[in-house]
């Protein structure tokens, strides 16, 4: 009886250690994602994108689009999850356009541009 409670405990450690792993795991993953955009998208290229086309709606916060810097217009949008706001901006989501009304810009512009404005608003 004994050893079939201490190997109960061992399993138990174990799934608990998984667990651990597992979770703390998913919280670098989030904490990455939201932190190091900079490391993952040309942040520069966005800032050129928002000023040529982005800007016109989301400086002023025309037709309701979250203007950039005011996290707090940006909190819900950012808590769509980045996969989300790339594919709402490249296909169009209510008033906002898709791609910003532009459809010469590449995916890889778009998203540059989104992780630009997040980036300034969060
Ligand atoms: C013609 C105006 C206009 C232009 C230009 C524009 N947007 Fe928007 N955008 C909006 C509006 C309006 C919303 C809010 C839509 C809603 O929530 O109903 C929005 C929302 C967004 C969102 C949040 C989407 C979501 O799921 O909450 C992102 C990201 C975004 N725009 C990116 C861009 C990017 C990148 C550009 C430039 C390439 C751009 N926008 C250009 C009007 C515009």
């Amino acid at each position: 009886m004994i050893s079939l409670s201490s190997s109960k405990t061992i399993l138990l450690s174990i799934v608990l250690l998984a667990l651990l792993l597992i979770t703390s795991g998913l919280g670098y993953y989030l904490f990455f994602n939201q932190n190091n955009l900079a490391t993952q998208f040309d942040l520069n290229l966005g800032k050129s994108i928002y000023n040529n086309r982005c800007i016109a709606c989301h400086l002023p916060g025309q037709l309701g689009a979250p203007r950039l810097g005011h996290a707090e217009e940006w909190a819900p949008r950012i808590g769509k999850g980045l996969d989300t706001l790339f594919h709402n901006s490249l296909q169009g989501f209510n008033a906002m356009p898709a791609r910003g009304g532009d459809a010469h810009l590449s995916d890889e512009e778009v998203k540059s541009a989104v992780a630009f404005m997040v980036n300034e608003s969060s």
